[in-house]
């Protein structure tokens, strides 16, 4: 008998709290070169606004307090160091609002730089949070998946997580075209926009895909999935998957996916970083008339 025998609730109370994430930014970045031969994607921005700001945003909503960024050597964390000399010279050039910007940006949450010298995979780079994360459940957020709502998706996990316990996976309907690029979950519906989790895989090809539900880079994970990652396996692409450790945990631990309430762009290829600056620029009065008068001349 499986957890899925006997779904049931769990009292919030018996939950331990979810204070800790993991962001990794240490991939290659292939599909967003040239800029990625030296700028990390995580600090490509939409707008003024760099993804790793809106991954880190979407965590503090959820009220995580410790954040660690899983980096190469090109370094993404030190976009929150104080900048004490920066904003002395802009509150002394009268530009208070920019000198508390920077205040806002340093103190969002405690940040600690991990070093991934050599890309191995999504799993690799959540392994090495380990001691970080000390035996403790996390979340995990990939900032090219932008995902914005009224609520912040990760605190959209972590309300599922709250009723069921175990791990919670973000997930959205994908294209049956894209399947094969994605993780794919399958299961019978809970609730609304719930369901639980009964078959999960890499990258399938499309006649083998369990649905069209796709993992979308955010994930509230119990401390258990190490034991799986510190085998260091290496699954689809030669690499160590994260998909496969949580697969691997499935037989002792509920696992949920949640179809996010959000607005998603696929921030790791351009035509999607394109969408979420459109969205953006949308909000604002003078970018969106120069949409409207770019697309009259189309
Ligand atoms: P992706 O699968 O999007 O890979 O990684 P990528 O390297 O960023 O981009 P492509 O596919 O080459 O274009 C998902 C997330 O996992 C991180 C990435 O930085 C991204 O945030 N990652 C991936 C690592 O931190 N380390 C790895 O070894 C692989």
């Amino acid at each position: 008998m499986t957890w899925l025998d006997s779904i049931q609730m769990v009292s919030a109370n018996e939950i331990a709290v979810i204070t800790k994430a993991v962001i990794p930014v240490a991939g290659l970045g292939t599909r967003f070169m040239p800029v990625t031969r030296s700028v990390p994607k995580a600090l490509l921005p939409v707008l003024n606004i760099p993804l790793i700001q809106y991954a880190v945003d979407d965590a503090v909503e959820a009220g995580i307090t410790d954040i660690a960024i899983v980096e190469d050597t090109k370094s993404v964390g030190s976009y929150f160091h104080s900048m004490p000399d920066l904003e002395e010279r802009f509150r002394q050039g009268g530009r208070d609002e920019l000198a508390d910007q920077m205040v806002e940006i340093s103190s969002k949450a405690r940040i600690t730089s991990i070093k991934q010298l050599e890309p191995l995979g999504l799993g690799h780079a959540i392994l090495l949070a380990k001691n970080f994360i000390a035996d403790e459940p996390f979340v995990v957020i990939l900032p090219d998946e932008i995902l914005w709502g009224d609520h912040s998706s990760t605190a959209q996990i972590l309300d599922v997580r709250d009723r069921y316990g175990g791990n919670v996976i973000a997930v959205t309907e994908t294209s049956w075209d894209d399947v094969h690029t994605k993780g794919i979950v399958a299961g019978p519906s809970v609730e609304p926009n719930v369901i639980a989790i009964e078959e999960m895989v890499e990258k399938p090809k499309r006649q083998d895909a369990p649905s069209n539900l796709a993992i979308i880079g955010r994930y509230a994970l119990e401390p258990s999935v190490f034991d799986f990652l510190s085998q260091q396996r290496r699954g689809a692409g030669g690499e160590i998957q994260l998909t496969d450790a949580i697969i691997e945990c499935m037989d002792d631990l509920p696992t949920h996916a949640v179809t996010v309430d959000a607005a998603r762009y696929d921030a790791g290829v351009p035509e999607g970083m394109f969408g979420a600056s459109l969205h953006q620029a949308a909000k604002d009065p003078i970018m969106r008339q120069m949409i409207v008068d770019f697309a009259a001349q189309l």
